[in-house]
């Protein structure tokens, strides 16, 4: 086939999978968002480029109505206010979310589920309440040792209501709180509003979202989404064995993890910065490795100071970049000495995927034509670039950025304070376009 038939048929394909806005649509009802690799040039991702994840459709609750009730082995059954919950010590955590399905699409032999790449995961700064500061609350009988959770969510068709259970243990440690900020806001919609779970250095299915009841009992909760989804072989099987029900745990610690993001696909050579974050369980990330050679030598990156215990931390580490093809991979490992591995441990429904991924980075003085458009974003300029940009300056003082959408949302935030006229209904195409064209 030609090469520009090829190319044609890549840009559509780029397209189907396409972005809305920054995010990548991996299904829009129930809505599943991926954030793109750029992302991970942030360490606080803002709320707009933050990872969705949806079982059912989303919950819309009345803030006027919505209880939380805490019931089952308790002393005092509770039905809480956002006012009662408030009233109890608030405390802020900086912490990872991640999806526990995260790079499923990378495992071989594959598995259905929803197709991960790096971006369903996050890190923001949620603010709440100690979950054992409402248990004491309650005050719980001697057998009480799971939490049962459920949300206002409402399940599709006969899907089991999605319910999830957590041990004690870890619903009594002093930083799993509930909680109805995320980034200093309530909680979007889509993120819980107005109450979520928040168990740092665990994989995003124990995050609860909409939680209206706590239940607690004396065992492990027996419905599907504890006894058969989110569970994961305890010790090592070959990919695509069977595995039978009996090995399998549920899935709690995340893994050891380190993402690029940039350079993405392509760099001028010269003194270039490889970035990205690392993160981890509740183990902190205390090394970042990084390969410029498909991994025959690796030198230390340098750390930011550690934020914050669960969060994300950042690396950068300057390479000089030669023209040609190169395969640059980071390699993070946390306290307890834990490493990401080259091969990814496989398991049947494709969890916790942590493999040090291998990123090949084309080094020319121009970028090449294949890349030029990949996102399904059209390089044309909307009326609004020459009307509202090109006015004071011309197009080099784009020309010269390498910016992230978040990045350009916030020039063009500056800019319109500065005199630009953006309107509302125009600002996402604008967004679009300069994220395409002057983007990373
Ligand atoms: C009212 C005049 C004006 C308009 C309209 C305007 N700019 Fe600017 N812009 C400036 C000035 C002045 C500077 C240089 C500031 C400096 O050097 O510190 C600048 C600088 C920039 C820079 C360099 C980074 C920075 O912040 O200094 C970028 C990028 C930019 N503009 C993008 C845009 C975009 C995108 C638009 C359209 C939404 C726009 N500008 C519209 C006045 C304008």
């Amino acid at each position: 086939m030609p090469a520009t038939r090829r190319h044609i048929i890549k840009a559509g394909l780029a397209a189907a999978v396409a972005t809305s806005g920054q995010m990548i649509t991996l299904s829009p009802s129930p809505t599943d968002l991926e954030m793109p690799v750029v992302g991970f040039i942030d360490e606080i991702t803002p709320v707009e480029h933050f990872f969705v994840r949806c079982h059912t459709l989303t919950a819309k609750v009345d803030p006027a109505t919505w209880q939380l009730e805490v019931g089952g082995l308790v002393n005092t059954p509770l039905k809480l206010t956002l006012a009662d919950l408030k009233k109890l010590p608030n405390v802020t955590l900086t912490g990872v979310l991640e999806c526990a399905g995260n790079g499923r699409s990378f495992y071989k032999p594959g598995m259905p589920g929803t197709q991960w790449k790096f971006g369903s995961v996050g890190n923001a700064r949620w603010t709440g309440v100690r979950l054992r500061d409402v248990l004491a609350k309650a005050g719980l009988k001697p057998t009480a040792a799971h939490l049962l959770l459920d949300g206002a969510d409402v399940p599709m068709g006969t899907m089991p209501d999605f319910q999830r259970s957590l041990p004690l243990e870890k619903a009594n440690h002093p930083d799993t709180m509930l909680a109805w900020a995320m980034n200093g806001k309530p909680l979007t919609a889509e993120h819980g509003f107005p109450l979520r779970v928040i168990a740092p250095g665990w994989a995003g299915d124990s995050w609860v979202k909409w939680l209206t009841k706590i239940e607690l009992l004396d065992h492990e909760h027996d419905g599907f989404w504890m006894k058969t989804a989110y569970r994961h072989p305890a010790k090592h099987i070959e990919p695509g064995a069977a595995v039978t029900p009996a090995d399998l745990v549920p899935v709690t610690d995340l893994n050891v993890k380190s993402v690029i993001a940039t350079p993405s696909d392509w760099t001028k050579p010269g003194s270039v910065t490889i970035q990205g974050v690392a993160w981890s369980n509740a183990s902190p990330v205390t090394k970042v490795e990084i390969s410029a050679d498909a991994g025959k030598t690796w030198a230390a990156a340098k750390l930011s100071s550690n934020p914050s215990k669960y969060g994300f931390r950042r690396f950068s580490h300057q390479w000089k970049a030669t023209e040609g093809q190169h395969t640059l991979i980071s390699r993070a490992t946390n306290e307890a000495g834990q490493m990401q591995p080259v091969e990814p441990e496989w398991n049947p429904s494709g969890y916790l995927y942590n493999a040090a991924q291998p990123r090949a980075i084309v080094v020319s003085a121009a970028r090449p034509q294949t890349f030029q458009n990949t996102s399904g974003v059209p390089l044309e300029p909307p009326p609004v670039y020459q009307q509202a940009c090109l006015t004071c300056h011309d197009d080099h003082m784009m020309q010269q950025q390498h910016l992230t959408r978040a990045q350009w949302d916030r020039e063009v935030t500056k800019m319109t304070g500065w005199g630009a006229k953006v309107k509302d209904d125009q600002r996402s195409a604008l967004l679009d376009f300069l994220t395409a064209r002057f983007g990373l």
